[in-house]
């Protein structure tokens, strides 16, 4: 299967993001939900190390570790992030995750993530 990230720069590409991320089980909150996916990755892509892992570490592993709600996806680790980065990419763009009664992500962390994502998941 080619992955998403594949397929950039293709001008037909968010929009048909947008549609399967409207596909997602969860009544995403389309109001309050941001339609913000980078179009491309901008020219200083954001730092894993710096950047993006904290945000993981703050929003995502209380759940995703072994001993979280959903212990199955843990991460704690680039590796398992990455692996990942298409269902997380499409998740954290509908709003679905962090799910409701947990803390969002605020709005410069959501477009560190999205921007990071868009750049491939770079391990920078
Ligand atoms: C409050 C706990 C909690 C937090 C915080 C949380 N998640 Fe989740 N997440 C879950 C649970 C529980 C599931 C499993 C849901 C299911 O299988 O129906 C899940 C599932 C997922 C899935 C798989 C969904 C699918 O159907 O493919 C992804 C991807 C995901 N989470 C990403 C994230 C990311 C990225 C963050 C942080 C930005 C995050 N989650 C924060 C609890 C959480």
């Amino acid at each position: 299967m080619k992955s998403w990230h594949d397929k950039l720069p293709c001008q037909g590409y968010v929009a048909v993001f947008g549609m399967v991320a409207c596909t997602n089980h969860s009544p995403a909150p389309a109001a309050a939900c941001p339609q913000d996916l980078p179009q491309a990755c901008p020219s200083s892509e954001p730092s894993y190390q710096h950047d993006v892992a904290p945000i993981f570490t703050n929003r995502c592993v209380v759940c995703h570790s072994p001993d979280g709600s959903d212990n199955r996806r843990n991460y704690a680790s680039y590796a398992a992030i990455y692996a990942n980065r298409s269902a997380i990419l499409d998740q954290v763009y509908a709003c679905n995750m962090p799910p409701s009664g947990a803390a969002a992500p605020t709005l410069s962390e959501r477009v560190t993530l999205l921007n990071w994502l868009v750049c491939g998941a770079p391990d920078n």
